[in-house]
């Protein structure tokens, strides 16, 4: 049962990919990580990862996705079938569907927070407001359970109807629209910016590199980030890749897709710290960034009303095209497997994902500090969730890099990435071992307390580790190359 659906255009799953990447984690996360982690030393260690694991994964998503044309789950099946390798590798697709049900639950409350602040900034309320007003605002949203599950349910409708009208009528025109008009809007802001701003001070602090300034934690936080910037390891490339036309270029792609990403947050970055700094205010407002320092930063300035509403529309739109990637995965499978039309198949999806974040609804009020929740685990539901997908992001990428590394024989992928041997040796030493070795120190952000000896121990197993997948996996098929 493939899905026999391909875009309408070879360049639109650049567009998808692109709508995927850019989102809440371009203009929201990695400003304020990199506010907290002292600028420039953490967006070389996110650059840096993005280049030698992020791109090499996302190749290996891809082509998973396109060598199977089926949903993550199914494809899986089909790839472990064809390939006589164990039935486990078909946790990927699993993992993957987990990972995007989870992070869809929190992305949509979290989208949900600019959906208010677009209503705020056009109507001028906060127009001329002081710290304290604006503060207190948005911590008044967070205690209010009502209010932040009306905007849950509005964001995750929209985000459902789209996917319900197909990849063609519904994601395709969606993103057709969307991904220009944000572009757009990304650049406005960021003259803005320089008009109003201090934008030398915003450069220089996120390109000015001092390593020192970089705890193990930033490390790991960083590379993280560049994981869920690019969407990598649940899914969503994978689903995406599926509808992917077979003449399209992989790798030329996916450098593309991390370039436009890796651009989008810098632009959103130096747009929002000349705000910041232009108005005197503290870059390390760690999440409070986007919705705290930077109204007041809007409030303050000519026209901040309108251009605060603008660019509140600007990350609206930026989470609906990432969370209609959330979406599909789950949605194609559902409708490839149990024979549902695709409206049934998002529907389930979104009904019950929409019901898992009313616990993060909840994280901020109701189940805040003092509830039993908290106390049983130790962290608010929202944090538990989030910690989940940080493990589930990463494992689902190991697994992706593995599969694709050793599972896959040369031919099938020289057919697939259409490059020459220099790069597909490149390519292949990458996913083999280096992006298993790094997704190794991503892991460690996840233990709580990490020993001095636990990193050179935990790389060393999950190397040992890769090589005995692959090892596994070449005399099961027989593929040895
Ligand atoms: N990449 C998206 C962002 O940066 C988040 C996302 C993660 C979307 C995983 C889909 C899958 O906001």
């Amino acid at each position: 049962m493939s899905t026999h659906n391909v875009w309408t255009h070879k360049g639109t799953f650049l567009l998808a990919a692109v709508g995927s990447a850019v989102g809440l984690g371009n203009l929201w996360r990695f400003p304020y990580l990199a506010g907290e982690n002292g600028g420039g030393a953490f967006i070389l260690i996110y650059a840096l990862t993005i280049f030698a694991v992020g791109i090499p994964i996302l190749i290996a998503e891809t082509m998973l996705g396109r060598a199977s044309r089926r949903s993550p789950i199914m494809g899986m099946q089909f790839l472990t079938r064809t390939h006589k390798t164990s039935r486990a590798w078909v946790s990927i697709g699993w993992m993957g569907a987990a990972a995007a049900f989870l992070i869809l639950s929190f992305y949509s409350v979290i989208a949900g927070w600019a959906l208010h602040y677009t209503w705020l900034m056009l109507t001028g309320t906060l127009v001329g407001a002081d710290a304290a007003t604006i503060a207190s605002g948005f911590d008044a949203l967070l205690a209010s359970p009502g209010l932040l599950t009306l905007y849950h349910t509005l964001f995750i409708i929209a985000s459902g109807v789209i996917v319900g009208m197909g990849i063609h009528k519904g994601i395709e025109s969606g993103l057709r629209i969307m991904m220009p008009a944000l572009f757009v809007i990304l650049l406005v802001v960021l003259a803005y910016g320089i008009a109003n701003g201090d934008f030398a001070a915003a450069a220089s602090f996120l390109f000015t590199f001092n390593l020192g300034d970089l705890s193990l934690e930033g490390w790991l936080e960083a590379m993280g980030q560049s994981f869920f910037t690019l969407s990598l390891g649940m899914g969503a490339i994978m689903a995406y890749g599926a509808y992917m036309a077979s003449d399209a270029s992989l790798s030329r792609t996916a450098f593309a897709v991390a370039f436009v990403d890796t651009a989008v947050a810098m632009v959103a970055g130096l747009a929002i710290f000349s705000l910041v700094f232009g108005a005197g205010l503290d870059a390390a407002a760690g999440p409070g960034l986007m919705f705290v320092t930077l109204p007041l930063a809007f409030a303050e300035m000519p026209f901040g009303g309108l251009i605060g509403g603008v660019f509140f529309i600007l990350v609206l739109g930026a989470a609906i095209s990432s969370s209609i990637s959330l979406i599909e995965p789950v949605a194609a499978f559902l409708v490839e497997r149990f024979d549902l039309t695709r409206p049934q198949a998002v529907f389930a999806m979104v009904v019950a994902s929409w019901a898992l974040g009313l616990l993060t609804v909840v994280s901020f009020n109701l189940w805040a500090e003092a509830s039993l929740f908290h106390t049983l685990f130790g962290r608010s539901a929202f944090d538990l969730i989030e910690l989940l997908t940080n493990i589930l992001m990463p494992l689902g990428g190991l697994l992706i890099a593995l599969f694709a590394g050793w599972a896959l024989t040369q031919s099938e992928v020289m057919k697939e990435m259409r490059t020459s041997e220099a790069w597909f040796q490149v390519w292949r030493f990458l996913v083999r071992f280096v992006a298993p070795a790094a997704v190794a120190f991503v892991f460690l952000r996840t233990i709580p307390l990490v020993e001095g000896y636990l990193l050179p121990a935990i790389g060393a197993l999950i190397i040992v580790g890769a090589f005995a997948a692959g090892r596994t996996m070449l005399a099961g098929s027989g593929q040895a190359q």
